[in-house]
Parts: C-alpha cells; sequence; structure tokens
C-alpha cells in the first residue's frame, strides 16, 4: 500500500458518486434503471443555453486560451456584478468584491481555507451537500444541526443559538440540496440578526462568525417562490457574507466550470490568493462566453423561463404521483418543491415485509428494494449527514424524461403493494 498523509488517507469519498456508480454497473448488465441519483443533468434533456454555446466556441475560434487572471477575467467581474445587480438587487464591486473559479466546488474550499483555522469550529444543517468533506480538509470541527421535516429540513436561530459563540463558519444553503426547500425571509432574517448580535459581541476580539451562503440554486426557484439572502434582509450582513453561486445549476452547465464569489474585499482577495495557488481558475474562453452571455438579458430570461418550468414539471409530477400514492394509503410522502432540482420524499418502510419473506431493516434496504423492485433509483438522506435511520430521500429530476413519469410511479405503487 501506498504511504499518503493522514488527510488523504482518513478521506471519504462522496457517498452520492458511490451509489451512483453502483447503479451504472446495474445498468450495464442491462437492466433498466431509473437513475435519479446524481445532482446533475442529462444534456440532451437540459442542454446549456445556445449562446453560451456559441460564444465558447468563437473564444477557443479566437485563441482565448492563455492563462485568465487569478480572480477572473474582468469582462466576467464585471458582467456578473450586473447581472447580480439586476437579477439579484446585490451591489458588487468588479474590482476587489467578486472572484471567479471553476464552479462552486473550489469557491467553497476557498472559503474554508480563508476562514477556518484547524481545530476551529464550522456549523451545518444535515441533510445538507458536502460540508462534511470541506470541514474535513481544512482539519476544522463540525457541529451537525439535524433539521427536521416539519421545518421543511432548513435550521431556525433556535437550532443555531446554542452553539454560536464557539463557531468561525457557518454553512447554509437555500434553495437546499438534497430538499429543494427554501428558507423563508423571516427565518433567515432571523438568524442574520443572531449572528449581528454575536458578530458585536466579538468585536475586535475574536474572529467575526461568517456565514457562507450557497445559492448556486437561486434561479432555480419555482412558481411564487421567493430567493432571499442575507445582504438583501440585513444589509450589515455584507460584512460576514460570502457567497458561493455560479453558472452551473441555473444554466445546467456542470462541466462548463464557471462559479464565482462576492463578498467582503479582503476576504475575496485571499480567496483568490489561494485559488491561484490551487489554480481553480474556470478557462478564459468559458469565462468570456459566459461575460457575453449573461449581458443578453433577453437570452437569459428565456432559458430562466424554460428550465424553471421544466424543473417544476417534473418535480410536480413526482410530488402529486408521491401525494396519491399517499392518499391511496401507500407509507409515502413528499415535501412540495420550492426550488433547485430536488424533490424530499419519505418512504417509511422499515419493518415491512417482502413478498419474498425478508423484513425491510432500514434505510438500506428501502433503497434496494426500491431499486430491484421498481427500477427506482435515489439518494438516503444519510448521504447528506442525516442519521443513519432517516426514511427521507433524494430525487433529483436532471436526467428525468416527463414521459417516463407514470410509468415509474405505477412501478412503484406495484412495487409498494407487493409489501406486507
Ligand atoms: C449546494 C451545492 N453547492 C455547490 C455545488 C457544486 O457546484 P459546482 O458544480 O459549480 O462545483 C453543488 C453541486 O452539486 C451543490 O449541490
Amino acid at each position: 500500500m501506498l504511504a499518503v498523509s493522514k488527510k488523504a488517507g482518513n478521506l471519504i469519498g462522496s457517498e452520492i458518486i458511490r451509489l451512483a456508480g453502483e447503479i451504472n454497473e446495474k445498468i450495464k448488465q442491462g437492466q433498466t434503471i431509473h437513475n435519479f441519483t446524481i445532482g446533475d443533468f442529462n444534456p440532451s434533456l437540459f442542454p446549456i443555453p445556445e449562446m453560451l454555446k456559441e460564444r465558447i466556441i468563437y473564444h477557443y475560434q479566437h485563441n482565448q486560451t492563455n492563462y485568465p487572471p487569478a480572480d477572473g477575467v474582468a469582462e466576467l467581474r464585471e458582467s456578473v456584478s450586473e447581472f447580480l445587480s439586476h437579477h439579484g438587487g446585490l451591489s458588487y464591486s468588479a474590482k476587489d468584491e467578486i472572484i471567479i473559479a471553476a464552479g462552486a466546488r473550489p469557491v467553497i474550499y476557498s472559503i474554508f481555507q480563508t476562514i477556518v483555522d484547524p481545530g476551529e469550529k464550522v456549523i451545518f444543517p444535515v441533510p445538507s451537500w458536502n460540508n462534511n468533506h470541506y470541514t474535513f480538509l481544512s482539519n476544522a470541527q463540525e457541529i451537525i444541526i439535524e433539521t427536521s421535516p416539519e421545518h421543511n429540513f432548513m435550521p431556525s436561530a433556535d437550532d443555531i443559538r446554542p452553539h454560536i459563540q464557539e463557531a468561525v463558519l457557518l454553512a447554509l444553503c437555500s434553495p437546499l440540496n438534497p430538499t429543494g426547500t427554501v428558507f423563508k425571509r423571516e427565518q433567515l432574517e432571523e438568524i442574520c440578526d443572531m449572528i449581528l448580535a454575536e458578530n458585536r459581541r466579538r468585536e475586535g476580539k475574536q474572529k467575526p462568525l461568517y456565514l457562507m451562503y450557497d445559492q448556486i440554486y437561486w434561479l432555480l426557484t419555482l412558481g411564487n417562490t421567493e430567493h432571499v439572502d442575507p445582504v438583501s434582509l440585513r444589509p450589515e450582513m455584507r460584512n460576514y457574507t460570502l457567497f458561493v453561486d455560479g453558472i452551473s445549476k441555473g444554466f445546467a452547465a456542470t462541466g462548463v466550470r464557471v462559479g464565482w464569489s462576492f463578498g467582503p474585499a479582503p476576504v475575496m482577495q485571499k480567496m483568490k490568493s489561494i485559488l491561484g495557488h490551487i489554480g481553480a481558475w474556470a478557462p478564459r474562453a468559458e469565462q468570456l462566453a459566459t461575460a457575453d452571455f449573461l449581458r443578453n438579458h433577453q437570452a437569459v430570461d428565456e432559458y430562466l423561463n424554460w428550465i424553471r418550468e421544466q424543473a417544476g414539471i417534473r418535480l410536480f409530477g413526482f410530488y402529486d404521483g408521491f401525494k396519491q400514492l399517499r392518499a391511496e394509503g401507500y407509507q409515502v410522502d413528499a415535501i412540495i418543491p420550492q426550488g433547485a432540482i430536488y424533490l424530499t420524499v419519505q418512504f417509511d418502510l422499515k419493518g415491512m415485509r417482502r413478498p419474498t419473506g425478508e423484513i425491510l431493516q432500514g434505510t438500506d434496504d428501502i433503497m434496494t428494494y426500491l431499486l430491484s423492485e421498481a427500477g427506482f433509483a435515489i439518494v438516503p438522506f444519510f448521504a447528506f449527514g442525516s442519521s443513519r435511520d432517516s426514511n427521507w430521500y433524494r430525487v433529483s429530476i436532471g436526467t428525468c424524461q416527463t414521459e417516463t413519469i407514470p410509468t415509474i410511479l405505477h412501478k412503484i405503487k406495484n412495487a409498494l403493494s407487493r409489501l406486507s
């Protein structure tokens, strides 16, 4: 065995990617699997905006192939600044308050590296996406807050308050992966007020408590759902809020790798240095193309209207179907989808007996049963840090063909009706 660092040796891989690997294996063996595990899009169902694609090609054709600046090309920082003001009512300077990276992941990594010292505490709610890994990579200590379905799996100020004095970073996300639910205005206001009070208490004597606000799905809210952010609600939060954002989800451009952060200049400038050292820049041509695209309000609005509609059809197709199954007496439930590409579904099947006689002992058995009997592949919330016995699951619709939803629901109903 090769000797590696303790950090590398103790790293745990992503549960979701591991699960997806197992499922792909089944698909290769010829089984029909409706694979709704990975938080990505099938590009034939959800292609990136045509204009974005054309501009990427255009900029490569014009030899935009050398290093970009460490904080991103000026054109894109300016374009993002204008985009945030136009679509989000936020005012951030292209000069030193916005930095560009190769997607949201390096942004998150550099936020952790910039804020958190080894041994310090990071608070995050579960279920949530990958905060455990970034905390681990920073040699930090995690403070986990388990949220509940009654509150749409979003944390409240009261949940966080008991831990706040110990922490340097609070990691929040809305719309949330894996639940597809969002913060309500009052909920986030209370959290902001709590952070501001805590930072007044610390004033100068201690590093402030920062809020990482991951809004990578904010362009994908459904219907009348409102996206709220800390700085619009409480302008004083500007000093403490580090935003995570980019084109990966809103424009179905997960493989294009353009993301950004915005926040107080001193923090952004340190993140720029870290990103520079790891070279996690978005390619220059993609940056220039994104700058061109984001400036075209008509192309952006048309695409967003289309993708929101497409996501909504699928999410509500499943939601209505699960609610119908519940009305028919099956042990399933779902939470009304508000955004992102995820539906939260409950399969309360523990203790039920398969036709072959075995009892479903817990989350893993339920997942395997749905996979083998209905070809329905989804991710249990424990993969997002919830407790092992949580019976809630994430359905990710980015690979779903709308026409298949009735068939899939029918297969699920059949599988459920065979349990006793
Ligand atoms: C909440 C959240 N933040 C960030 C990311 C990473 O985005 P990117 O692909 O831009 O690195 C994801 C990807 O699934 C996500 O779900």
